[in-house]
């Protein structure tokens, strides 16, 4: 097992640049199928759930390469439409495949993607969305069985603006005659740029972004190359960092957009931040003030992936935080761990109350992707020595993190133990 020994206790000052966002690149290459062409993809971050959309892709008979930042995938000789148990187990949001495969072959079988660490995950809205399209899906042994038989254009109302069911109806949509509208669609960045890649590949769609998306036409075979965007969540994380500890950091290759929610945040924390084109500058004092009541919320509100980060910068606050998590029902499981390092959490359901403390160095346990960052944040402002365990979360979703820590200025190394 792999963990990461952190000596905690110095602030942050350097430079580093952002990665290109997990959440983008993850249905960007799902939809890769929907070509039939080469896809080139710049930008695309190293993580394990890239790895695990790649064998994915592979097992569906798409020829994949990576070039430093670049994935090419060549799609023109898939010729499978399941996704079986132990891929499907890999990564949950696989169920982004089930769009792109339906729309390429007509019919999908794919294991149902179990729950996680934050929450059961269910996907009855990527279903009923798909059903209003005309997709007629069973259940089976753990597995869903879908034919698209004839599908057309519908408006397709989402209970809520799942991110993934508006994804997955987008691209199922691409295989439908005439216009298909989402309406009450999620309009986090990822959309957009899927939206962006879809029209280079020849579809007709407007409105990513925001709460109706509009979509026609089906695609043409064709190559397409894209650029996928700056991660904002990778972002948060190291803002958050940097509220931690203190000091001063400049983000580069960053859109400054996508962070407005974190970025207030930290400013009402006592952090001064200065933005321009693809750069963030952000000084922390050497403890923050008590961040006032944070609620999570779908894009453009503040976003569930930081709130683990952020409430790792308030436990060393100055004064009390709040945070309010109404997005996922179990995601302050980090919130146990955090309190070895001495941290003063009070959780009631979906609410959580942090006192801040000095936090001292502990051996924690990463419960969860975003939980595990957080662990690192709080052991980079702890005083004295943590180890971070089962930080293979953690790899999901943060490329070159011990590179970039130590390039402002931190102590931490990677370990094999036992
Ligand atoms: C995406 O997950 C992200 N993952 C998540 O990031 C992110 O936390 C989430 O959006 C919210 O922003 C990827 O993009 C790969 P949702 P997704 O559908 O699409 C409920 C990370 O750390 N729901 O918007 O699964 C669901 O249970 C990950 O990078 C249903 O009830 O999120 C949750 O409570 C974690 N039925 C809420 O909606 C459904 O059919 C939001 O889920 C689908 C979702």
């Amino acid at each position: 097992m792999s963990v990461y020994r952190v000596q905690g206790g110095r602030p942050l000052r350097g430079k580093i640049p952002i990665s290109g966002a997990k959440n983008s690149v993850l249905p960007i290459l799902a939809a890769t199928l929907l070509t039939g062409g080469r896809s080139r993809l710049h930008n695309c971050p190293d993580l394990r759930d890239v790895g695990s959309a790649i064998r994915i892709l592979e097992h569906l008979g798409c020829r994949v390469l990576r070039e430093e930042g670049d994935i090419l995938v060549d799609s023109s000789m898939a010729n499978r439409w399941d996704v079986p148990h132990q891929l499907m187990r890999e990564m949950r949001s696989s169920v982004i495949f089930l769009g792109p495969i339906l729309a390429r072959f007509g019919k999908a079988q794919l294991s149902l993607p179990g729950g996680c660490d934050i929450g059961q995950r269910p996907i009855d809205l990527h279903l009923a969305a798909l059903r209003r399209l005309g997709v007629k899906i069973r259940e089976q042994g753990g597995d869903i069985l879908c034919e698209a038989g004839d599908l057309r254009g519908q408006d397709v109302i989402l209970s809520f603006p799942s991110v993934g069911a508006t994804e997955n109806t987008m691209l199922t949509a691409t295989a439908c005659t005439g216009v298909t509208r989402i309406i009450n669609a999620a309009r986090e960045p990822e959309i957009a740029d899927l939206q962006e890649f879809l029209r280079k590949a020849g579809a007709q769609v407007q409105g990513g972004g925001e709460s109706v998306i509009q979509l026609s036409g089906e695609l043409p075979r064709r190559d397409v190359e894209h650029t996928i965007l700056p991660d904002r969540i990778e972002t948060a994380t190291y803002l958050c960092a940097a509220a931690a500890c203190g000091g001063e950091i400049t983000l580069t290759e960053a859109e400054p957009e996508h962070v407005g929610t974190v970025l207030q945040c930290v400013s009402e924390a006592g952090c001064t931040v200065r933005s321009g084109g693809r750069t963030i500058t952000l000084w922390a004092p050497e403890r923050i003030k008590g961040i006032a009541p944070v609620r999570t919320m779908p894009y453009p509100g503040f976003p569930t992936d930081a709130q683990a980060p952020l409430m790792a910068a308030a436990c060393t606050a100055l004064g009390t935080s709040v945070f309010l998590e109404t997005i996922f029902e179990n995601r302050f499981r980090h919130a146990a761990e955090l309190a070895r390092m001495g941290a003063d959490i009070r959780i009631s359901g979906r609410t959580a109350i942090v006192n801040g403390t000095q936090l001292h160095g502990a051996r924690v346990r990463s419960t969860d992707l975003r939980g595990g960052a957080a662990l690192v944040v709080a052991a980079l402002a702890a005083q004295g020595e943590s180890v971070v365990e089962d930080i293979s979360h953690i790899d999901r979703g943060y490329e070159k993190l011990t590179d970039k820590l130590t390039a402002l200025g931190c102590q931490i190394e990677r370990l094999k133990e036992g």
